[in-house]
């Protein structure tokens, strides 16, 4: 069995575009993996968040995957700062981590640029702890977006600098795993573009029935088509991904007809479609609000995924030492 890592950052709600493009394929994954996933509450402080919303981050992320169907009796399910021995791990690897290419990477220059006022160290080595939560795992696969790509370059680089400095096989060379066939990108309602917190153009699982009526019918369209069977803009294009996804295939291709005959009425599309995603993200809803409120299963989950964690992640730890050089007396 392959082992499987991915973290989650405690930043604001899932999205539909989340479900679909990374939660739905990690559900599945737990099947026939040794699956990891945790949540990164450390990354989370180059912010610096408040006590208060770091708490309440972490618990509602927790309680939304767990919503979605991560299953604490399939996967092992924990809280980074529950695991101690990554920042150990992390103390051993920023020896091998050269200030040069930590301040080359994207990331960095980007957060440099956008705020100059907060350049703290822990944004400097954010690849570095990142290596660390899955080389602590000796994790092969690890699904992640386009934008992480780089950071997984660097575990590679650090797991095979360690590797053969110390002439060990140690660590495994993680790979970026993007579901293939299986990757599915939702579109936002606002014309162009994929769904993102920051776009403002979300539509989130907790979303009440009036607010996802509300998103759906400012959702960007045009004057229609003129033309039998003509090519669809983007805007157009995005407000039947979206139905793809969460509607029948009978009511996309009756949609689809329409549009194809001149003779769809977005009002009337829209209607429907926001239909079918209360329909689909209710039960989601009131699952999330249930789990919130379960402070005890809550409880229950991060206890046995920190052991389950910790237990593995210290195998490494003390292999690591060894070859390190760390030995008892
Ligand atoms: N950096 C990731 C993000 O911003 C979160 C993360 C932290 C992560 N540690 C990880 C992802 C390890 C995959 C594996 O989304």
């Amino acid at each position: 069995m392959e082992t499987v890592l991915s973290g989650i950052r405690p930043t604001g709600n899932l999205h539909i575009g989340n479900y679909f493009g990374a939660l739905k394929n990690f559900v599945k994954m737990q099947e026939n993996n040794n699956c990891f996933f945790f949540i990164a509450d450390w990354h989370s402080l180059t912010t610096h968040p408040t006590p208060e919303n770091l708490h309440n981050n972490v618990k509602q992320v927790l309680a939304e995957y767990l919503a979605c169907g991560l299953d604490p009796e399939k996967s092992t399910i924990y809280i980074q700062s529950d695991v101690p021995e990554i920042p150990e791990m992390y103390l051993l690897m920023n020896m091998n981590a050269y200030i040069g290419e930590l301040e080359r990477t994207t990331t960095f220059k980007e957060k440099v640029r956008k705020h100059p006022d907060n350049v703290n160290a822990g944004l400097l080595t954010y690849p570095v702890l990142m290596a660390c939560d899955i080389l602590i795992h000796r994790a092969q696969k690890v699904p992640v977006g386009k934008d992480q790509e780089q950071n997984l370059e660097m575990a590679r680089k650090f797991a095979k600098r360690f590797n053969h400095m110390y002439n060990t096989e140690l660590f495994p060379e993680p790979t970026a795993y993007n579901f293939g066939e299986n990757l599915v990108k939702i579109p936002g309602l606002d014309g162009s573009g994929k769904m993102g917190k920051s776009e403002g153009n979300a539509l989130y699982l907790i979303d009440e029935s009036k607010v996802i009526e509300k998103k759906v019918k400012r959702a960007v369209t045009d004057s229609g088509p003129t033309k039998m069977n003509q090519e669809k803009p983007e805007a157009i294009q995005n407000l039947f991904d979206i139905m793809k996804v969460v509607s029948t295939q009978d009511t996309y291709d009756f949609f689809n007809d329409k549009y194809n005959n001149c003779a769809i009425r977005y009002g009337d599309m829209k209607k429907q479609l926001a239909e079918d995603i209360i329909a689909f993200t209710t039960p989601f809803r009131e699952r999330i609000n249930d789990t919130v409120k379960n402070t005890e299963y809550l409880h229950k989950v991060v206890t046995q995924g920190a052991e389950k964690a910790r237990e593995s992640a210290s195998k490494t730890l003390n292999e690591m030492r060894q070859v390190i050089g760390f030995r008892k007396f």
